[in-house]
C-alpha cells in the first residue's frame, strides 16, 4: 500500500517534497526527475527554489508527463512552456536535459515510442511527481487506461478538458488529444509521490490509495507500486478511511526513512 503522508498545508507539502528530492540530487547529481504539471505540483518547485540554493544541477535530468497533441510548444499552456517556466528556469536547470512529449502532429506516430526510449537510455526516472484529475487520471491517462500502457496518444475526457479550460481562453481552445506516458511507464519509475489538495480531490484519492484496483481509477495503478507516497491535505484526505492509522503511521516513523 501507498504511504499517505497526511499535512497541514499545500506548503508543508512543498516543503517535505522538496526536501526528499534535494536530497536525492545531492547524493546523485544526474538524477532524473519525473515532472508534473498542473497547478498540485506547484508548492513543490517553489519551495525548491529555497532547497536548491547552492546545490549543483547542472547534471539534473527530468522528464514531463504529458503534452497536448497539436498546440504550439510557444504557446503559454503547453506543457513545454509551462514545464520551462514553472521548473526548469527558476530552478537554473539545463533546458537540453529535461524532455517533454513532443506533441507536434507530424510525428506524432512514433512520438511514444521516441519518448519510451529516451527515458530508457537515461535509466528510468528516480522520482516521479504526479498530480490527479477529479476523475482519477493520472499523467493524463483517462479512465479505461491499461496499467501496462506506454506513451501514447490518447483522447482527454470532457471532464478533463473543462477542468484544464481556466488554462485556456475558452473551452474550444483545450485540444481533444494528448500524449501521455502510460501507466506502466510511470509504474516504471523508482519512487512515486503523489500530490493532492482539496475536498475536490478527496474522492479520487480515496479510489486511488483504498478502492479497487481498476482501470477505471488509473490513479489506483499506485498500488501496485513498491514505493508510493501520497501527500494530501486534511480536504483531500478526508474520504480515506484509514485516516487516522496513516497519521499514526507517520508519526511514529523513524526520521532516518524519509518518505
Ligand atoms: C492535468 C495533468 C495532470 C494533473 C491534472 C490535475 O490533467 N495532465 O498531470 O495531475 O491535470 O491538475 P491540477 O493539479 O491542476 O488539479
Amino acid at each position: 500500500m501507498a504511504e499517505v503522508v497526511i499535512v497541514e498545508s499545500k506548503d508543508a507539502a512543498g516543503a517535505l517534497v522538496a526536501a526528499e528530492i534535494a536530497a536525492l540530487i545531492e547524493n546523485r547529481p544526474d538524477a532524473v526527475l519525473g515532472l508534473a504539471t498542473g497547478s498540485t505540483p506547484l508548492p513543490v518547485y517553489q519551495a525548491l527554489r529555497g532547497r536548491l540554493d547552492g546545490v549543483d544541477v547542472s547534471q539534473v535530468r527530468g522528464f514531463a508527463l504529458d503534452e497536448y497533441v497539436g498546440l504550439d510548444p510557444a504557446h503559454a499552456e503547453s506543457y513545454r512552456s509551462v514545464i520551462t517556466r514553472e521548473v526548469v528556469e527558476p530552478l537554473g536547470l539545463d533546458p537540453q536535459r529535461i524532455q517533454v512529449p513532443n506533441g507536434a502532429e507530424a510525428t506524432i506516430q512514433h512520438a511514444g515510442a521516441d519518448y519510451e526510449a529516451a527515458i530508457a537510455a537515461a535509466g528510468g526516472v528516480d522520482l516521479q511527481i504526479l498530480g490527479i484529475g477529479t476523475d482519477g487520471h493520472i499523467g493524463f491517462n483517462e479512465p479505461g487506461s491499461s496499467f501496462a500502457s506506454r506513451t501514447r496518444v490518447k483522447t482527454l475526457t470532457e471532464q478533463t478538458r473543462e477542468d484544464n479550460a481556466r488554462f485556456f481562453d475558452s473551452i474550444d481552445d483545450v485540444p481533444r488529444h494528448c500524449i501521455t506516458q502510460g501507466l506502466g511507464t510511470i509504474l516504471q519509475a523508482r519512487h512515486l509521490v503523489l500530490l493532492a489538495f482539496g475536498e475536490g480531490k478527496a474522492q479520487a484519492v480515496a479510489d486511488a490509495v483504498e478502492g479497487p484496483l481498476t482501470a477505471s481509477l488509473p490513479g489506483s495503478a499506485i498500488q501496485l507500486h513498491p514505493h508510493a507516497t501520497v501527500v494530501v491535505d486534511e480536504a483531500a484526505a478526508s474520504k480515506l478511511k484509514l485516516a487516522d492509522y496513516y497519521r499514526y503511521t507517520y508519526a511514529n516513523k523513524p526520521a532516518w526513512q524519509g518518505i
